[in-house]
């Protein structure tokens, strides 16, 4: 039987992501209570990272030994697979010796090739197209704050990016209404748009999306391989920064996300980071419960 993998939110039904999101926030209390609970005693993950991070794999790392198991970090520097190996070979060998593979890259096919040849599942932690792994957290902050989000409207400002496109995967499975706002050239995926125009609006201006909104997200200009766009995106983003201004004009109960690292000035003003709408911080913190939930999940049931 091929084992199951999360390469995107549409591996999930809108229930399994409920449920996730439940045992998410259970297991954010058996943790913060201290009670030992190891379900994945001698697993291991292999975690392989072809980009930076600090959260993703702090949480992962950390859910894996709070789960008894163990979490190995593999960067192509310092393995074969810098050196050529071909995805398809790395991963018969790599899936072999552990119990899941979770993988941080560029191109999204990657991993997908990777799932293919792979005997165990495959976690996708960002691809250029997709972060999957960040809605699961997303989804659990607003839920803890504010309940069900079906229904509710989220508008997306900023550029139609790997976040934007698994916003638009978490519309469709938990029924709420997207709003994506971002600048002439910087739209979201055309056909992943098409396909979910009942839930998804596209338009170019914030000030008009934010109206009304019940949560409010963002991301940086340039993401992971876009460093040298920087300075253009600078000037083409005009008018897209989340601020006390863009907030005002949302419902007065709206939060504010951001999966983070911010960059203050940019994407978002200092004074909305640090305002209390804003919820980055249990934000960042779900990323491990809400992982250790995924990772249960996959390997447990
Ligand atoms: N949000 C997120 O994925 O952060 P890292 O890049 O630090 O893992
Ligand atoms: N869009 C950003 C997300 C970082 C977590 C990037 O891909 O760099």
């Amino acid at each position: 039987m091929s084992p199951r993998h999360f390469l995107t939110l549409k591996d999930l039904s809108s229930d399994e992501f409920k449920q996730l999101i439940s045992r998410a926030t259970e297991l954010k209390k058996i943790h913060r209570e201290g009670t030992r609970f190891e379900p994945l005693k001698n697993r291991v993950l292999a975690m392989i990272f072809e980009k930076s991070s600090t959260r993703t794999r702090v949480s992962f790392e950390a859910g894996m030994a709070q789960f008894g198991g163990h979490a190995l970090f593999l960067s192509p520097r310092d393995t074969q697979l810098g050196r050529g190996e071909p995805i398809e070979d790395s991963a018969r060998v790599i899936s072999s010796m552990v119990d899941a593979v979770m993988i941080r890259t560029f191109d999204h096919a990657t991993v997908e090739t990777f799932a293919k040849y792979s005997s165990v599942p495959v976690i996708n932690a960002l691809t250029d197209d997709f972060h999957p792994c960040q809605l699961l957290a997303d989804m659990q902050t607003y839920h803890e704050h504010r309940g069900s989000i079906a229904g509710k409207k989220v508008v997306w400002v900023g550029d139609g990016n790997n976040m934007c496109h698994s916003y638009i995967n978490a519309a469709a499975l938990l029924d709420f209404q997207l709003v994506v706002a971002c600048p002439v050239g910087y739209e979201p995926n055309a056909e992943l748009l098409k396909a979910h125009q009942d839930r998804v609006t596209m338009v170019h201006s914030a000030t008009e999306a934010a109206v009304g909104a019940d949560l409010i997200v963002t991301d940086v200009f340039a993401s992971m391989g876009q460093e040298d766009e920087q300075e253009q995106r600078m000037k083409d983003f005009e008018g897209f920064q989340v601020n006390r201004q863009l907030m005002d004009k949302a419902n007065d109960d709206a939060l504010f996300m951001h999966c983070l690292p911010a960059h203050r000035g940019e994407e978002v003003s200092t004074e909305v980071m640090d305002d209390p709408d804003s919820v980055v911080w249990d934000e960042a913190e779900n990323r491990l419960h809400a992982q250790k939930a995924l990772l249960e999940f996959l390997l447990t049931k």
